[in-house]
């Protein structure tokens, strides 16, 4: 019999659409699966009248088999299991946005079986845990690049890796929900949706380790790359900045070892300082953001975290701290500068 799969993404932009768009071209004889956007008005205006269009190098694909909201509305189409609205239900917004979407997407969150944030950040899971405690969460980190034009049209600007794993909900507590034989073939199985959708994934044991080891990256180059709107290789030509850009990972990784995170012995400031290499011509998406006029950051979840939790530890975080200042700093003239 074929399974029927619903897979909703609230915060559809640039990941959110290019996940969700090529989701949507799955044919599986096994599987059919039922795509639901959750967007803005424009976007969802937009893309229902002409389709989710993706850019990639000098193609264009259009793709128009998949449902799009701008508001939480349940999906029509059935699943199997019915206590479930969704098998899985993705996040996509920017982290800084948790809280009011989870709040407005309330009931969808609590119909899903799944609920994976797809985001950068350090702890993102924690509001939603504390607010859905029996729901088993997924964390998803990916080296996808997308942007989404003016238009709602997407760029993917680069192909990419994406590691998919349960959350451990409430380490250290008896009460830990139970990973089950089930859960594990589910696991599977978004893994698999996703290689079909041509998104390579791979499922890790210790999700939380990959996040904070991504965060370690953006923590040495998005906040720099944002403050003097320089291109990552710019930032390391010059050795004040570069040694600033090293401290910042430096002070990262003592935390994530006081804190017991089961980092590995990998050299993490070589890493950052060869993504910068390797990455030399790109603004980082703070930068972007920025320079775009918004008025809101994902720092709060990068160097603020680490500020947050150096301080609970005693730890010397004094970069992270600057730097996260100083964007809220920057994130305030732009807001006088919006009025
Ligand atoms: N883009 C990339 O290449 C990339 C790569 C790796 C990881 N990531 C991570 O992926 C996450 C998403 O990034 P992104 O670049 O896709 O951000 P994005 O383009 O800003 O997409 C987030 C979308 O969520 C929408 N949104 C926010 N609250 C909503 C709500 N309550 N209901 C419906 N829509 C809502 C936003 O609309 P408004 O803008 O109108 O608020 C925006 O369109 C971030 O954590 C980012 O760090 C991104």
């Amino acid at each position: 019999m074929v399974k029927n799969v619903n897979i909703g993404i609230i915060g559809a932009g640039a990941i959110g659409c290019l996940f969700g768009g090529y989701i949507s071209q799955v044919e599986s004889d096994e599987i059919e699966l039922n795509i639901h956007l959750y967007t803005r008005e424009k976007c969802k205006k937009k893309i229902s009248k002409e389709g989710l269009i993706i850019k990639k190098g000098g193609s264009t694909r259009k793709f128009s088999k998949l449902t799009i909201f701008d508001e939480p509305v349940l999906p029509k189409t059935k699943i199997l299991d019915t206590n479930y609205a969704f098998t899985y239900l993705f996040l996509t917004t920017k982290a800084y946005d948790n809280a009011s979407a989870i709040l407005e997407y309330d009931d969808l969150i609590k119909k899903a079986k799944y609920f994976i944030i797809l985001q950068n950040g350090i702890g993102n899971e924690d509001l939603i845990v504390e607010k859905f405690p029996n729901k088993k969460i997924l964390r998803a980190i990916t080296t996808n690049g997308a942007l989404m034009e003016e238009d709602c049209s997407i760029i993917h600007t680069g192909q990419g890796l994406t590691k998919i794993g349960l959350i451990s909900q409430r380490k250290g507590n008896s009460n830990q929900l139970k990973i089950e034989q089930e859960d594990k073939e589910n696991l599977e199985a978004i893994k698999n949706i996703l290689t079909l959708a041509g998104l390579e994934t791979t499922i890790v044991e210790d999700i939380e380790k990959d996040c904070w080891e991504k965060a370690f990256i953006n923590i040495g180059i998005n906040a720099f790359g944002a403050l003097t709107g320089l291109r990552n290789g710019e930032m390391i030509q010059n050795s004040g900045l570069k040694n600033l850009m090293e401290c910042a990972v430096i002070e990262a990784v003592n935390v994530a070892k006081a804190k017991g995170v089961n980092i590995g012995k990998k050299n993490y400031v070589d890493l950052m300082l060869d993504v910068a290499r390797r990455t030399s011509n790109n603004k980082n998406s703070m930068l972007q953001d920025i320079s775009k006029g918004k008025t809101k950051t994902e720092i709060s979840f990068l160097n603020g975290k680490i500020v947050k939790y150096g301080k609970q530890l005693n730890i010397d975080v004094n970069i992270n701290e600057v730097l996260t200042n100083l964007i809220y700093g920057l994130e305030i003239s732009n807001r006088i500068k919006n009025t």
